[in-house]
């Protein structure tokens, strides 16, 4: 019983810390590899021609807005499937984010 107790505590402290590590309410770094690393690598540098991926961290990519970006994420765009009905907007955010970041390594 008294274990039990232990490890539960232990694993309300560890998800408690998750967004503090993140630096934010949502993971952009844990959306993209749940649902972008597939298509676009985790590293997002993954290039598909048959289906039009580019390397996320390219000027061609980079050189967009934020808004472009988003609204790509969002909406879809081509076999890049639309995520406004499955991420919340923080998310997309965060994840456009973790796109510039990705960029900079
Ligand atoms: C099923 C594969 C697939 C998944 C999953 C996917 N993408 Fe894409 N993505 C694509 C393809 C294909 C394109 C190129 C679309 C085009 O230009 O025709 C693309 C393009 C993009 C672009 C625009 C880049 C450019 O070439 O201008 C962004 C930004 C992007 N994806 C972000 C994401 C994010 C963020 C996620 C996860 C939330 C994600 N993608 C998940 C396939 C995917």
């Amino acid at each position: 019983m008294k274990r039990i107790v232990v490890l539960s505590l232990a694993a309300l402290l560890v998800i408690g810390a998750m967004p503090a590590l993140a630096g934010g309410a949502a993971d952009g770094a844990a959306v993209f590899k749940a649902k972008c690393a597939m298509c676009h690598g985790a590293d997002g540098k993954k290039v598909n021609k048959a289906i039009g991926v580019r390397d996320l961290t390219s000027a061609e990519v980079q050189k967009q807005s934020d808004a472009d970006l988003i609204k790509t994420t969002a909406d879809g765009k081509g076999k890049m499937p639309a995520y406004k009905s499955k991420l919340s907007g923080d998310e997309i955010t965060a994840v456009v984010a973790h796109i510039r970041a990705l960029a900079k390594k």
